[in-house]
């Protein structure tokens, strides 16, 4: 068997707890050369890992011809930039989530696909856990049977808490200075907005990619309100997704656990799922189905097909499976900026909404 030879850049916090170890566990490709622009860190992974290679600038590791495809974890707002330079230089594409920080950023991305005609899939490997996988499957079977009648509404409630689970794989740090970052903000938004904008970004990219895909939603998501608190994270979003209304209530908490639910609810029954912390390794989304269309009402607790696996571990899989035979991915770029336009179209509505009182008050007081 040929293995697809992989490059990887940057060697942080999700390189090493998640996708080099993955990539080394997986048979059909080989991990070749790593980049990472603080050199000594660079030598502390490819030590720890036996890698051949080691180039401090992604454009070296990108010229680089025995490397097949990239996988790339860099800072959020730079990997998309990295990502144009890879797919120029003739590489497919694995990126963490987000694509970009801003529409624009993300559209350069997919003109960048197209001109070099590679391809990018960005990791939201929500998609790729096998209870997640399950209720896709269970949601789409009621659509097509009609017995359970419509999808109603939606509900995702994510608080996060501890997302590592415990996740004790190594973890090489050097004192080196971290890179300095170019932002492409979004034009529009205030610098007072900035940090609560990417912190609900960050989270909140993954529990609105996840509801699009259990409803089947390519496009055509509209914002209907948005309220995140004084920290511009804390509340709820309401969106219509394809004519369903869905809500995301979003908040974090000092907590050992991850308290996140996605539960879809038709006239006649519902299919609920409960996440793991990000990180924990081998277990996977919870599922429950509840009927009421037949003679006896059921609630039943399934288990995924295949049994337990790592959403992470099987989002890697599903790259270097489709670089190989050239399926479609699962979470292309061409779908998941939709996700990036939702989170500037929600902090659009939260930032009107919040200032809308004070304006009306001003209005009132110059009467
Ligand atoms: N899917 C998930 O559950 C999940 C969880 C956490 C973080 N993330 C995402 O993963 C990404 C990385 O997060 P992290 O915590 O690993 O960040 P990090 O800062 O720990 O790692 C990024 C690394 O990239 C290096 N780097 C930056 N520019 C580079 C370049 N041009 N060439 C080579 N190396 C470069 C930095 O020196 C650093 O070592 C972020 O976009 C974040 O949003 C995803």
């Amino acid at each position: 068997m040929t293995k697809l030879r992989l490059g990887y850049i940057g060697c942080g916090y999700m390189a090493q707890k998640v996708h080099i170890p993955n990539i080394v566990a997986i048979d059909a490709c080989e991990l070749v050369a790593i980049a990472e622009v603080r050199p000594k860190l660079g030598r502390m992974v490819q030590e720890r890992y036996g890698i051949p290679k080691l180039y401090q600038s992604h454009r070296e590791l990108a010229r680089d011809r025995d490397i097949d495809a990239v996988a790339l974890s860099g800072h959020y707002a730079v990997q998309g930039d990295i990502a144009i330079d890879l797919l120029n230089a003739g590489k497919d594409v694995f990126m963490e989530k987000p694509m970009a920080i801003s529409v624009e950023q993300a559209e350069r991305i997919l003109a960048a696909e197209k001109s070099s005609g590679k391809r990018v899939m960005v990791a939201y490997m929500k998609r790729y856990d096998p209870g997640n996988i399950r209720v896709k499957e269970l949601i789409d079977q009621a659509v097509a049977a009609k017995d359970l009648g419509q999808i109603r509404y939606v509900r995702n409630h994510g608080f996060g808490g501890d997302w590592t689970g415990g996740l004790d794989t190594p973890f090489d740090q050097s004192d080196e200075k971290y890179p300095d970052c170019a932002f492409t903000w979004p034009g529009w938004l205030p610098e007072k907005n900035r940090q609560g904008y990417i912190d609900y970004l960050q989270q909140y990219t993954h529990n609105i990619n996840l509801v699009r895909w259990f409803l089947g939603s390519t496009g055509g998501v509209t914002v209907k309100a948005a309220e995140l608190g004084a920290n511009g994270v804390h509340g709820v979003v309401v969106l219509d997704v394809g004519g369903v209304p869905v809500t995301i209530e979003s908040g974090w908490l000092d907590y050992e656990g991850w308290d996140e639910h996605t539960q879809v609810f038709f006239d006649k029954g519902w299919v609920r799922t409960e996440a793991p912390p990000l990180l924990l390794k081998n277990v996977p989304a919870t599922i429950e189905v509840y009927r009421a269309d037949q003679a006896e009402k059921s609630a039943t607790k399934l288990f995924p097909k295949g049994g337990r696996n790592w959403s992470y571990r099987e989002e890697m899989r599903h790259f270097v499976a489709c670089v190989a035979n050239g399926a479609p991915f699962r979470s292309p770029a061409s779908d998941t900026i939709e996700d990036v336009r939702v989170l500037e179209d929600i902090y659009k509505h939260f930032i009107a909404a919040r200032s809308a009182p004070a304006q009306a008050q001003s209005r009132a007081s110059a009467r």
